[in-house]
This record gives structure tokens, sequence and C-alpha cells, in this order.
């Protein structure tokens, strides 16, 4: 059966200057949750989003907030993220080195915890800690910058973390993130996404409702 498509705006692309109106624009758009691109300079060579900045923007909207965290230290700030109103934590593999132990502390937290993968990161990653996540972001990207190009091969990849989770016996949703429009939604829902990312292609729409529908649209087409 297939699962729940979820189209999720990311804000890189959002006018900074009015964020929590923003956050209230894709709420109305009917987005099903909103991603926090959060980036430390260090990981990445960006520098995005503190907690202060997302807790003021909590109170604009009802919609899940996620913060993916594209940090050298996610075991940092996780609890600064989640009070500021980001019950989901999506922490990359490649930042942690004790893993297990950082989406647990999420959970002792009282959040619930996602792994990323880059690119080039195997999903071997995975293996062991499946019972701790409720989702898997693979990336279609490197990440650090929104309006980048959709890297195609990632395709078999989605398709293989697909397969591990339905096996694992465990409810996992498989995100996507990095070059997502309409041109390539399709191909990344075939393989198996369902919690597709969009940023710059979304703002692009004349209006984000329009975009929300045609990309919700194309992904359910493709599954
Ligand atoms: C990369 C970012 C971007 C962003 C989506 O670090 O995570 O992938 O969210 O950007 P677009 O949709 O513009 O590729």
């Amino acid at each position: 059966m297939s699962r729940r498509i979820e189209i999720v705006p990311s804000v890189l692309p959002a006018d900074f200057s009015n964020l929590g109106e923003e956050c209230r624009r894709l709420g109305d758009a009917g987005v099903d949750r909103i991603q926090w691109d959060v980036m430390d300079g260090n990981f990445v060579p960006n520098l995005t989003f503190g907690p202060d900045v997302i807790a003021a923007c909590r109170p604009h909207t009802d919609v899940r907030f996620e913060a993916h965290l594209m940090v050298a230290d996610p075991d940092l700030m996780a609890k600064q993220y989640i009070d500021a109103g980001c019950d989901l934590l999506i922490v990359h593999a490649e930042t942690s080195t004790h893993l297990h132990r950082t989406l647990a502390n999420i959970a002792d937290l009282g959040g619930n915890a996602a792994v990323a993968l880059n690119p080039a990161t195997p999903i071997d990653e995975l293996e062991n800690i499946l019972d701790l996540v409720e989702m898997v972001l693979i990336m279609t990207v490197n990440p650090g910058f929104g309006g980048q190009k959709y890297i195609k091969t990632m395709e078999p990849k989605i398709t293989a973390t697909r397969a591990m989770l339905d096996a694992s016996g465990y409810d996992i949703d498989l995100e996507v993130d990095g070059g997502i429009s309409k041109d390539t939604i399709a191909g990344a829902a075939a393989a198996g996404a369902n919690v597709l990312i969009s940023g710059s292609a979304l703002f692009r729409y004349p209006t984000l409702a329009e975009g929300v529908a045609e990309l919700r649209t194309l992904a359910e087409a493709a599954q």
C-alpha cells in the first residue's frame, strides 16, 4: 500500500524579513509540515536559523515544524530546537560519532528523531537505528544551499532504502530533499519517497497553494 504523500516546504527561499507571515502563508497553502534548514557554517558552508528565530515563528501556524540539523554537533542544541517548537529533529549520520545515542537522546528530550544521509553515504548506516526514527531523509543534493540540481542517481538509493524500511517492520517515512520540482518529483515518488521537500521550485509558483497542489498531484500519480 502506498504511503501518504506529504509536501514539505524548505523555508530557505522564504522572505527572511517576514518569516512569521511566511509560515502562516505556507500553512494556509496546505503544506503538511515546514522544514527549517538549520545550518551552522561548519558542517555546511552556510549559516541559517537559530532556535529563537524558529520560536518566534511557532505561534504563526499550527503546522508541524521539523529541524533539518545540518550542523557539526547535533547533540549541542537538540533541546533548544525541540523547545523552540520543532518536534521532529533530522540528524545527519555523518555528524554523529554515537548516532544511536544521539537519536535516543532526542526521544529522551521529548522529541521525535529522523536520520539524513548525504548522497555519498551508504544506506547500511541505517541498519541498527531504525527502531529510533520515524523518518529517513535521503538527500538528493549535497547539503548547504537551495536551488541546486536534483541528483537523479539517488533514485536507486531511494528504492533500496524503501525496501530496507519495509523489511524492518517499523513504520518509517522516506523523505527526499533537494531539487524537487514538477520535473523531478515523479521520479523521487516512483522510487519510493513519500515526504518531499521543495524550496525554490515551490516558491516560484504564482501562489504557494498552486505549487503544493501540483506537486502533490504529481507525486501521488507517480506512486
Ligand atoms: C540543502 C537544503 C535544500 C533545501 C531545498 O541543504 O536542504 O535542499 O532544503 O532546496 P531546493 O528545493 O531549492 O532544492
